[in-house]
C-alpha cells in the first residue's frame, strides 16, 4: 500500500513538477524586470515637497534663491513610455509657483539649449512658404516647439535667458513678446557680460561665459578681472553662467574664487573647488537646479519633477493648444527622422513596407504570437493618450517612419503600417512576400535593432533586460496564458484596456463571463474594464437622426433591453455589475429584478435610465465599437483594441454566438 502512495507522490511531482517550475520561474522573470526598469528610472533629484519643506525652515531675508534650467531641448513634457518619469513644463511650472507661496521670490534663468539637439545650426534660416522641402518643415515643427517653450518661460516669469550662439538667429524670428533679458557673452569685445538682479534685500550679479579651452581663458584674464571687480563693487554675490566646457568651468572656478557658483547647462556632477561650486542641468528640464545663496552657505540641489508635482493649468493649456495645432495643420505632422540608418534592407530603394497582414499569409504562427504581444497594440497606445499625429511619438510606435514607402501621418493609405509591426524587426518586406527567400528579409535581428527604439530615454533599463524580454518577441511562444499578457501590459504606465463583447443572452457569452469575471476582478483597477454589447443598427435607420435608429440584436428585443440594463448598471453600479451579471448568468430565464435585488440595486431607478436618450448614444458607440474592431461574435474578448485568440482563454466556453 506504501509503495503505491509513494508511487502516487512521485508521479504527481513528475507531472505537476514542470509546470509549477515554470510558473514559479516566470514569475521571477517578471519581478526582475519589474524592479530592473524601477532601479532604471529613478530620478536622482530631491522631491518638489521635500524642498519646500526646506524653505519652510528658513527666511527669505537670509537667504536668495536661484533656480535655474538648461539644455531643454524645446521638451514639452515627458513622453509617458514608463512609469515615474521626471520633467515637462506644466509641472516646472507647478514647482515655481509652489515655492514662490512659501515667500521666496527666486531669480529665474535658463542657461540655453531650447531648440532641439538634432537640429543642426546652419538650418535655422527663415523659411519661405513655397519653399517646404521635409528639412524646412522638420524645422516648422522644431519652430513651433520652441516658440511654445519660450512662451512658457514668459508666463513663468523667467528672468533672463542665455542662449547659445547657434540659436540666437531662431530667437529673433520669435513670434512672441517677451520681456526677460536675453544675456550674451563676448569678453572679447566691449560688451557688457553681466546682468545685476536685486532679490530681496541682495544683489545677485550674473556673469555670462563662453570660453572655448583653458587657453581662452587665459587669453580674456585681464578683462574678466576687471569685469570681476566691477560687478563685485556691486552686489552681493557672483554667479557665472557658462556655455564654457566642464574643464574649462574648473580652471575658472579655481582662478575666480570670487564666483559663488558657475552653472552650466551640460550634464554633469555637482562639484565644489575651493569655494566655488560648479552646477549642471539635467537635460530635457527633467529636474529644476535651485541654487540658494546665503552669507555663509551654498547649496545646490536639483528638483524632481515626477509625477507628484501637479500640472500648472496655465501652462497645459499651452501645450493643449500645441497639440491641437500639430492635429490640425498636416505640415507640421511631417517628418522625414528615420529609424535603422544602419540596417542595410532598409536603404534598398527597390523595397518597400507592405504591413504585417500580408506576412501573416504565411507565417501564421509569428504572427499570432506577435498580435498578442504590445508591439501590435503600440499605435493604440498613442491614439488612447491623443498623440496619434504628433511626430515626436510616431516614429517609434509604427512601421517605417520617415521612409518613402512608410507609416505617414495621416495618409489613409498607410493604415496598415501602424504598429511595430514585422517590418521594423525584419525589415521592408514586399520583395520577400513576392518572392520568399531568405536573402530579401532580416532573418537575424540583431539588438541593435530593438535598442533604436528601445532607449534609455524611453525604455530605461533596456540593456540589462534584453535576454530576460526576449522570450516575448518569441515567436515560438505561441500559448500564453491570459495571465501572461496581462501581467506583461500592466508593467507599462497604461493599465490594460480589456473589452469583453457579449450579446447578453447569449450562453455563451453568459459562459465567458463566469469564466473570466472572477478573474479580471482579482485585477481590480490595475486593468480598465468594459463590458460592450454586439449590436447591429437597422439599415433602414441609416439616414435617420440618431433617436430613431432602430437597433437589432441577434436574440431580439428582449436581449437589446437587457443589454441597455447591462450598460446602465455599469455605469451606475460600476462596483455590482460583476455581481449582477454573474447573478444573470445562473438566472438568465427569470426576471431581471430578482438579481438586481439580490444586489441590491434600486430597480426603479434603471428602469427608468433604461428608457433615457443617453442610452441610445450609448448603443451607437457599441455598433461603432464593434464594427471598427470587426467584432462578429459572443464573446470576444479585445485587450488594447486586439482581439485576443479564443484558444488563450476559452476554458469552458464551448462556442460563439453569431
Ligand atoms: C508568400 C509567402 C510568404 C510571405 C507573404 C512572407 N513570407 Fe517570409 N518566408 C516565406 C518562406 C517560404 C520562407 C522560408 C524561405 C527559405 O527558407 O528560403 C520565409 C522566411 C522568412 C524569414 C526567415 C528568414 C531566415 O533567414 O530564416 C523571415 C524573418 C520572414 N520570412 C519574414 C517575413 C515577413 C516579415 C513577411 C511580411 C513582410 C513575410 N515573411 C512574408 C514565405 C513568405
Ligand atoms: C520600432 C520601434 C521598436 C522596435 C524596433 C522594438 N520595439 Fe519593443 N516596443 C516598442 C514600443 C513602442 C513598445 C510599447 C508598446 C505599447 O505598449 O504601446 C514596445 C514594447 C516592448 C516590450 C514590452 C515592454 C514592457 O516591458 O512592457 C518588450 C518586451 C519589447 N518591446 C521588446 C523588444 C525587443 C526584444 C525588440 C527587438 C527584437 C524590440 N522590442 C524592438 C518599440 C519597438
Ligand atoms: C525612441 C522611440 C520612442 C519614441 C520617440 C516614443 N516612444 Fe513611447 N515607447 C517606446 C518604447 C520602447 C516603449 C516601451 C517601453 C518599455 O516598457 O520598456 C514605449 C511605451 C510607451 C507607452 C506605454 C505603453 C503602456 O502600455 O504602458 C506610452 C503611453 C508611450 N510610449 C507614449 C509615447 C508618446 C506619447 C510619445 C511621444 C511624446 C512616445 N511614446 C514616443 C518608444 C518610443
Ligand atoms: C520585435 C521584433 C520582431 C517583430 C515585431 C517580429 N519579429 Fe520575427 N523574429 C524576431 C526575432 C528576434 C526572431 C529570431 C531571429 C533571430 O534569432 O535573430 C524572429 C524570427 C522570425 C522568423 C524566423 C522563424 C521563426 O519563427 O523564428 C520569421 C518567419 C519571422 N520572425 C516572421 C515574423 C512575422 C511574420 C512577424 C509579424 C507578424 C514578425 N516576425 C515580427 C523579431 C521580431
Amino acid at each position: 500500500m506504501k509503495k503505491y502512495i509513494l508511487l502516487t507522490l512521485i508521479l504527481t511531482v513528475v507531472v505537476v513538477g514542470p509546470f509549477v517550475y515554470q510558473q514559479w520561474s516566470e514569475a521571477k522573470r517578471l519581478r526582475y524586470i519589474r524592479e530592473t526598469k524601477q532601479l532604471a528610472s529613478q530620478v536622482h533629484a530631491t522631491s518638489l515637497a521635500d524642498y519646500i519643506q526646506q524653505l519652510k525652515q528658513i527666511s527669505p531675508d537670509s537667504t536668495q534663491l536661484l533656480l535655474f534650467t538648461g539644455n531643454t531641448q524645446a521638451q514639452l513634457e515627458p513622453c509617458g513610455c514608463f512609469i515615474g518619469q521626471s520633467g515637462g513644463l506644466p509641472r516646472r511650472a507647478k514647482a515655481i509657483s509652489r515655492i514662490r507661496e512659501t515667500g521666496f521670490s527666486p531669480l529665474l534663468i535658463d542657461l540655453g539649449g531650447v531648440q532641439p539637439s538634432q537640429l543642426p545650426s546652419m538650418k535655422t534660416h527663415s523659411f519661405e512658404a513655397d519653399d517646404l522641402s521635409a528639412d524646412n518643415e522638420v524645422i516648422m515643427q522644431d519652430q513651433h516647439r520652441i516658440q511654445t517653450t519660450l512662451t512658457a518661460m514668459e508666463i513663468m516669469g523667467y528672468d533672463a535667458f542665455f542662449p547659445f550662439d547657434a540659436e540666437t538667429e531662431i530667437i529673433q524670428n520669435r513670434e512672441v513678446d517677451l520681456s526677460f533679458t536675453f544675456l550674451d557673452s563676448d569678453l572679447t569685445q566691449d560688451s557688457d557680460s553681466y546682468l545685476i538682479k536685486t532679490v530681496g534685500e541682495k544683489r545677485i550679479a550674473m556673469v555670462t561665459l563662453d570660453l572655448k579651452d583653458p587657453a581662452e581663458v587665459a587669453l580674456v584674464s585681464k578683462k574678466l578681472n576687471s569685469l570681476l571687480s566691477e560687478v563685485q563693487a556691486q552686489s552681493d554675490f557672483v554667479v557665472g553662467l557658462s556655455h564654457s566646457p566642464i574643464e574649462v568651468n574648473r580652471v575658472l572656478a579655481q582662478k575666480y574664487p570670487s564666483f559663488s557658483a558657475i552653472l552650466s547647462p551640460y550634464k554633469g556632477e555637482t562639484k565644489k573647488i575651493g569655494e566655488v561650486l560648479l552646477a549642471y542641468c539635467n537635460a530635457k528640464g527633467k529636474t529644476l537646479g535651485a541654487l540658494m545663496l546665503t552669507d555663509t552657505e551654498m547649496d545646490i540641489q536639483q528638483i524632481a519633477l515626477t509625477e507628484q508635482v501637479s500640472d500648472d493649468p496655465d501652462i497645459r493649456r499651452l501645450l493643449d493648444d500645441f497639440y491641437h495645432q500639430v492635429a490640425t495643420d498636416h505640415q507640421l505632422q511631417i517628418t522625414s527622422h528615420r529609424l535603422f540608418s544602419s540596417q542595410q534592407e532598409e536603404q534598398d530603394d527597390k523595397n518597400s513596407y507592405i504591413g504585417s497582414q500580408t506576412c501573416q499569409e504565411c507565417h501564421q504562427q509569428e504572427f499570432s504570437q506577435w498580435s498578442h504581444s504590445s508591439h501590435a497594440t503600440a499605435f493604440n497606445t498613442l491614439r488612447t493618450v491623443g498623440r496619434e499625429y504628433y511626430p515626436e511619438c510616431v516614429t517609434c510606435h509604427v512601421t517605417g517612419s520617415g521612409y518613402e514607402s512608410g507609416y505617414q501621418i495621416g495618409n489613409p493609405k498607410r493604415e496598415h503600417l501602424v504598429d511595430v509591426g514585422c517590418e521594423t524587426c525584419h525589415g521592408p518586406g514586399k520583395l520577400h512576400a513576392y518572392t520568399p527567400l531568405k536573402e530579401n528579409i532580416r532573418g537575424q535581428v540583431p539588438e541593435k535593432v530593438c535598442t533604436a527604439c528601445h532607449t534609455p530615454e524611453h525604455s530605461p533599463g533596456f540593456d540589462q533586460l534584453i535576454e530576460y524580454v526576449m522570450s516575448e518577441v518569441d515567436h515560438s511562444r505561441t500559448q500564453l496564458s491570459l495571465k501572461q499578457i496581462l501581467e506583461q501590459r500592466m508593467r507599462g504606465p497604461m493599465k490594460p484596456a480589456v473589452e469583453l463583447f457579449v450579446m447578453s443572452y447569449c450562453p455563451y457569452g453568459v459562459q465567458a463571463e463566469q469564466e473570466l469575471l472572477p478573474f479580471f476582478e482579482k485585477y481590480g483597477d490595475r486593468i480598465d474594464f468594459k463590458l460592450r454589447f454586439i449590436v447591429g443598427k437597422d439599415e433602414a435607420s441609416e439616414e435617420k437622426p440618431s433617436e430613431q435608429v432602430e437597433f437589432t440584436s441577434l436574440h431580439g428585443e428582449p436581449e437589446l433591453i437587457e443589454n441597455k440594463r447591462q450598460m446602465v448598471i455599469a455605469e451606475l453600479y460600476p462596483d455590482k455589475l460583476f455581481d449582477y451579471l454573474l447573478c444573470r448568468a445562473d438566472h438568465l430565464e427569470e426576471a431581471w429584478v430578482n438579481c438586481a435585488q439580490e444586489v441590491e440595486l434600486d430597480v426603479e431607478r434603471i428602469a427608468q435610465a433604461v428608457e433615457s436618450e443617453k442610452i441610445t448614444m450609448q448603443l451607437l458607440e457599441e455598433v461603432q465599437r464593434t464594427k471598427e474592431l470587426s467584432v462578429k461574435g459572443s464573446p470576444t474578448l479585445v485587450i488594447d483594441g486586439r482581439i485576443i485568440d479564443g484558444s488563450l482563454w476559452r476554458g469552458r466556453v464551448s462556442e460563439t454566438c453569431r
